[in-house]
């Protein structure tokens, strides 16, 4: 028993546990995030008697007569200044950290009241932000600072929230104060825990499944195997090749694969119950990489295939081989760019509902809550009305949140018990469960003439796609079709194979497979300038694909292509960099806005004027901290002229909302800003001159866009690959003292910037990602398939660690005609990266390096 004051409160705690579930689950103090349980990763921080401290490694009975605060305890006052100063520096996206931060920030702030940027950078040390960079969160704790000196708010004026104009985010200020609700933050009544019974094995045939044990345990409510699912066993997003459960006689397919559910009425109870389903497994041999699964001899991951090939791609045009064989300078190498896991602050998470009709709804965090119906409906057999889908907070998604992971299994348990159920993972079970980026080897050939200017590239892709297809086909396509980079040439050829292993799955990551291609062919492109004799800017700029240009893909592109753009931006900062004698980088990129390759892509919208005279927005896209709502809100206001106070941005559900596709492509902006436009158009007609809305309560008006494209290999002789590219050059400038990256420097051509100021949090949060890729991060797994890393050893960037400089350059370029002229640029901001920081390398020791992480640098780790 302990008693102690939280947020001025005093309370008693009977049974010693942890503060974090204490103020959590008891006292519903969500602000509070549990990001990993296991003192990582810094979302359940608190003030423990005015020190930042997390909650997750204290236990109650320590806290005898001590003082607690959390962001809910924060005066009116503090909480005003720590949203302004969050929303005006354009520090929150998915937000699951910023509680976390704002108790470190005060803890700090309490006690300093001028801090200097590295001040504030070690305050938040133990923070770890994936999304932003951290570059905006220490401007808003030195702007809150300023605020708390001055005593007043800045007067600012009301800004008009038209595309273009950097306003706060509409989301600030519950995910600032933390009361805005990601699913694990739902209590209701009555509310049950699920988990899974995961595989002992990578590879095992499963004997028999005893639960009797488990179910004999008070408390347990449940526990469910493959023979209590009503509908279809397995899920999968394109392949329907993961099973809900692995029934007896099957085979398993990594560890992460589950045998059995079971739901309990605490969480407690439920880590006992799980560990009495007794389980018998015959173990078989594992395949562990890619080589040993294209052995003739290999076992078969998934049973009944003719072998472990998951996807093979072949692009080719023109006469790659001739042209290489003809090219003054032709270089050969090979390169290899690691698994890498997502890191996003907020693990999986569902909670099922029993809905009255004998269906359940789902709350729930994912890329796309349509993707999560079709599939969960079908594993339960039902039809739309039977089973529902919300979007709640997501805490990020990077790609890693487009499978079911938990979905599926709450919604299976809350069916057949009809008790409401919440089902996460540890953060332990999401390292292991979700798919990850792909691990590749890759072998690069390119020649060039004299000039620099590239005659042909040919090049090979293998990938380890791990237990399931999961994006594993479209990810490796992307990597092909990508791999020839942002540049005018026409011999151009690439195959690429992902092999099923037992490993865990690999698919959709920030970048989707371009991020590793890129990293050869600007790599290549960096070493040929050496060879020419001219600068790794100068080769770029000679090759750049203009407008009216031809990709290798054949794709004639349009006026808003703005490479040429980004490298001249970037130049002043690149020139410096080499009169200065500092060791600097370069890379280009160009990626994709939208689905592509003549698969339906489509966006949808629908504008409801509702009973308070405003109009609600709702459609099927998810924001997964990117910012969408206020995108599509900046959409509505500019396209109506309907004041911001009129319009209502409504999370993605999948009973009013229509279906707008996947959170995925950098396609949200444009494809579902399209079709919202359209939408808007109906909407002015019906309100004519008067702009009265309170007309038209009741009425709704529907806009959809369809991005048409060409499917790979087509025969026209120039195909449509994808409606928009993106386009960025990042540079990396080393300090030559202590060989640490000085400044990162991200141009993007982002068509039309709709909010500038969250464009540069993406530019920023993108390069910091793959400033880990290229330096520190790691995902291995030992004999059994089995990743090792935890949280705290995948090697994330902190605060204070990231490059004294980061410098994001915003650059428009119009000429698209749909989507107001936005391109979507979530993917590209990671992709240059990690080929700008090999090559500063390359500058200062003279060392190639052709696998990530990179080595021999102050960040390489034993
Ligand atoms: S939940 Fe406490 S540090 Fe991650
Ligand atoms: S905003 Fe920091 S983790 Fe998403």
């Amino acid at each position: 028993m302990a008693h102690f004051i939280v947020n001025g409160k005093e309370v008693s705690v009977e049974h010693n546990q942890k503060l974090l579930r204490f103020l959590r689950d008891e006292l519903h103090l969500t602000s509070v995030k549990d990001g990993c349980s296991e003192g990582a990763c810094g979302t359940c921080h608190v003030l423990v008697d005015g020190k930042p401290t997390k909650a997750c490694v204290l236990q109650t009975d320590k806290l005898e007569g001590k003082t607690i605060l959390t962001v809910e305890g924060l005066s009116d006052w503090e909480k005003q200044v720590y949203t302004y100063a969050f929303g005006e520096a354009g520090a929150v996206q998915c937000g699951f950290c910023i509680p976390g931060m704002v108790i470190s920030a005060k803890g700090l702030l309490d006690v300093n009241q001028n801090p200097s940027r590295e001040e504030a950078a070690y305050a938040i040390r133990n923070n770890i932000c994936r999304c932003t960079g951290y570059v905006k969160i220490i401007d808003a704790i030195l702007l809150a600072a300023e605020i708390f000196r001055e005593g007043s708010l800045p007067a600012t004026e009301e800004k008009d929230w038209q595309m273009g104009t950097s306003v706060h985010r509409l989301d600030v200020e519950e995910k600032v104060l933390g009361y805005g609700q990601y699913p694990d933050d739902v209590y209701v009544d009555g509310m049950c825990y699920g988990s899974a019974v995961r595989s002992r094995y990578p590879r095992a045939r499963v004997l028999s499944i005893d639960t009797s044990a488990a179910e004999a345990l008070p408390g347990v409510v449940a526990v469910l195997t493959a023979e209590d699912i009503p509908g279809k066993v397995n899920v999968g997003h394109i392949q329907k090749d993961q099973p809900t459960l692995v029934a007896v006689g099957q085979i398993t397919q990594y560890l992460g694969d589950a045998v059995a559910l079971v739901c309990a009425k605490d969480q407690e109870t439920l880590e006992k119950a799980k560990a009495l389903v007794q389980v018998e497994y015959e173990e078989l041999p594992a395949v562990h990489n890619a080589e040993e699964a294209m052995a003739e001899d290999a076992p078969l991951v998934i049973e009944g295939t003719a072998n472990n090939l998951q996807a093979y791609k072949h692009v080719s045009r023109g006469d790659a081989e001739g042209a290489i064989k003809n090219s003054k300078y032709v270089l050969h190498r090979q390169f290899h760019t690691p698994w890498t896991e997502h890191a996003f602050l907020e693990p999986e998470c569902c909670v099922a509902l029993p809905m009255e009709n004998g269906g359940v709804r789902l709350l729930t965090t994912d890329q796309s809550a349509h993707t999560t119906l079709h599939e969960c409906a079908a594993m339960l057999g039902v039809d739309y009305d039977h089973c529902q889908v919300q979007n709640m907070l997501v805490g990020g998604g990077f790609g890693g949140k487009e499978d079911m992971t938990v979905q599926h299994h709450a919604a299976l348990i809350a069916y057949v018990t009809r008790v409401p159920v919440k089902v996460k993972l540890s953060r332990q079970e999401s390292i292991l469960v979700h798919p990850k980026r792909h691990s590749m080897d890759m072998d690069f050939t390119m020649g060039c003439d004299e000039n620099g200017i590239i005659q042909g590239v040919k090049a090979s892709v293998l990938a380890d796609t791990g237990a399931f297809a999961s994006l594993g086909g479209p990810v490796l396509e992307r990597a092909c079709t990508h791999a020839a980079g942002p540049y005018a040439y026409e011999n151009f050829e690439i195959e690429g194979r992902t092999y099923y292993t037992n490993n865990p799955p690999a698919g959709a990551f920030r970048g989707f497979g371009v991020t590793q291609t890129c990293f050869c062919t600007e790599s290549l492109l960096n070493e040929m300038a050496e060879l020419v004799g001219i600068s790794p800017w100068e080769i770029r700029y000679r090759n750049a694909i203009r407008p009216g240009g031809v990709l290798p893909n054949g794709q004639i592109v349009d006026e808003s292509t703005g490479l040429v753009e980004t490298l001249e931006a970037i130049k002043p900062d690149f020139d410096a960099a080499v009169a200065a004698g500092q060791p600097v980088g370069l890379a280009c990129a160009m990626k994709n806005s939208g689905v592509g390759v003549g698969l339906p892509d489509w966006g949808r919208c629908r504008l409801v004027v509702e009973e308070d005279g405003k109009v609600h927005i709702y459609s099927g896209a998810s924001c997964i901290g990117q910012g969408l709502g206020t995108v599509l809100v900046q959409v509505v206001v500019t396209n109506t002229g309907l004041p911001r106070s009129s319009v209502v941005y409504e999370r993605s559900n999948t009973w009013i909302a229509p279906d707008s596709g996947d959170t995925s492509g950098s396609r949200q902006t444009l494809i579902t800003g399209e079709a919202t436009r359209r939408a808007c158009e109906k909407l002015n007609e019906a309100l004519g001159e008067t702009k009265d809305l309170q007309k038209l309560v009741g009425q709704e008006f529907y806009g959809e866009y369809l991005a048409k494209t060409d499917p790979l290999g087509a025969d026209v002789p120039n195909p449509v690959s994808h409606v928009a590219y993106g386009y960025a050059t990042q540079m990396c400038v080393l300090d030559r003292e202590t060989g640490r990256v000085q400044k990162l420097v991200g141009a993007h051509d982002v068509g039309k910037a709709v909010n500038p100021r969250s464009c540069e949090g993406q530019i920023e949060g993108g390069m910091v990602m793959s400033l880990g890729y290229a330096l520190t991060e790691r995902y291995p797994f030992d004999d059994n398939c089995k990743p090792t890393a935890r949280f705290g050893t995948l090697g994330l960037f902190r605060a204070n660690q990231i490059p004294p400089e980061i410098k994001s350059i915003v650059v428009e370029k119009p000429g698209l005609k749909v989507g107001g002229g936005a391109i979507g640029l979530g993917e590209i901001t990671a992709i240059p990266t990690a080929p700008a920081i090999a090559e500063a390398y390359y500058q200062m020791d003279g060392q190639r390096r052709q696998v990530l992480p990179l080595v021999n640098t102050p960040y390489a780790r034993k």
